[in-house]
């Protein structure tokens, strides 16, 4: 399995034979290593939420490469509303097999809304993470998420091998929380995302949550990528 961040919270993972995109917001971002136009093909585009730096240019994407939108009822409704012809409508819900990739959604202590930007507040559901489930490894994608207890819930039925989890403080977790999570979840790996991208995020020393990590659970690896940095495992 291949763990790409394209940056922010958008992520590319390419299995043996499928390509699977999580929050691809992409133009919004000055720093991601890519645009819509560059990514050519997907099998699945898995929305975390209704916010425009999550639900990003999924619609386009998914338009473009035929992928199905994997998300929250609400907000895969939204994307058919929008011209997405192939959306799973799920709920927080057990891993289900996707062509030999198990997905589910798990909850996020966060909230949901399109449009907030322009002044609006559309509906979008509940704000979910994944868990991913593919070639032995199970990977866990927190979307946004404040620190909160399902994430002990999380760590102990899903073990996940991997956990991208977000650290910008003011809408997620920030760095030392992170850390915590990570002893809750205990993976083998975190990969910090959701930090110094957006000009609307605070700095934050992703430093701290290496040390955070190292001092409460010290068989947890960090993984720092950049913008267009590959993870292999
Ligand atoms: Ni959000
Ligand atoms: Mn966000």
């Amino acid at each position: 399995m291949e763990i790409r961040w394209l940056g922010h919270s958008a992520f590319e993972i390419k299995t043996k034979n499928k390509i699977l995109l999580l929050d691809p917001a992409l133009k919004i971002n000055p720093n991601s290593s890519c645009k819509p136009k560059d990514i050519k093909k997907a099998d699945y585009i898995l929305i975390s939420h209704g916010h425009y730096d999550h639900l990003g240019d999924s619609i386009e994407l998914a338009k473009k490469t035929k992928a199905k939108i994997i998300a929250i009822v609400e907000l895969a409704v939204y994307c058919q509303g929008k011209g997405v012809k192939d959306a799973a409508m799920l709920n927080i819900c057990s891993p289900m097999d996707f062509q030999g990739i198990k997905i589910g959604l798990v909850p996020a202590a966060h909230s949901g809304g399109i449009g907030l930007e322009d002044g609006k507040a559309v509906y979008s559901g509940n704000p979910v993470g994944f868990i991913i489930q593919s070639e032995g490894k199970t990977v866990y994608f927190a979307g946004d998420t404040g620190l909160c207890a399902d994430l002990k819930m999380i760590g102990e039925v899903y073990k996940p091998d991997i956990a991208m989890l977000p650290i910008s403080g003011s809408f997620t977790m920030d760095p030392k929380e992170a850390a915590i999570a990570a002893s809750w979840i205990k993976p083998k790996v975190v990969i910090p995302m959701h930090y110094n991208s957006l000009p609307s995020l605070p700095k934050v020393n992703v430093n701290e949550l290496i040390k955070g990590v190292k001092k409460r659970s010290p068989k947890t690896r960090c993984i720092i990528l950049k913008p267009g940095d590959m993870y292999r495992c």
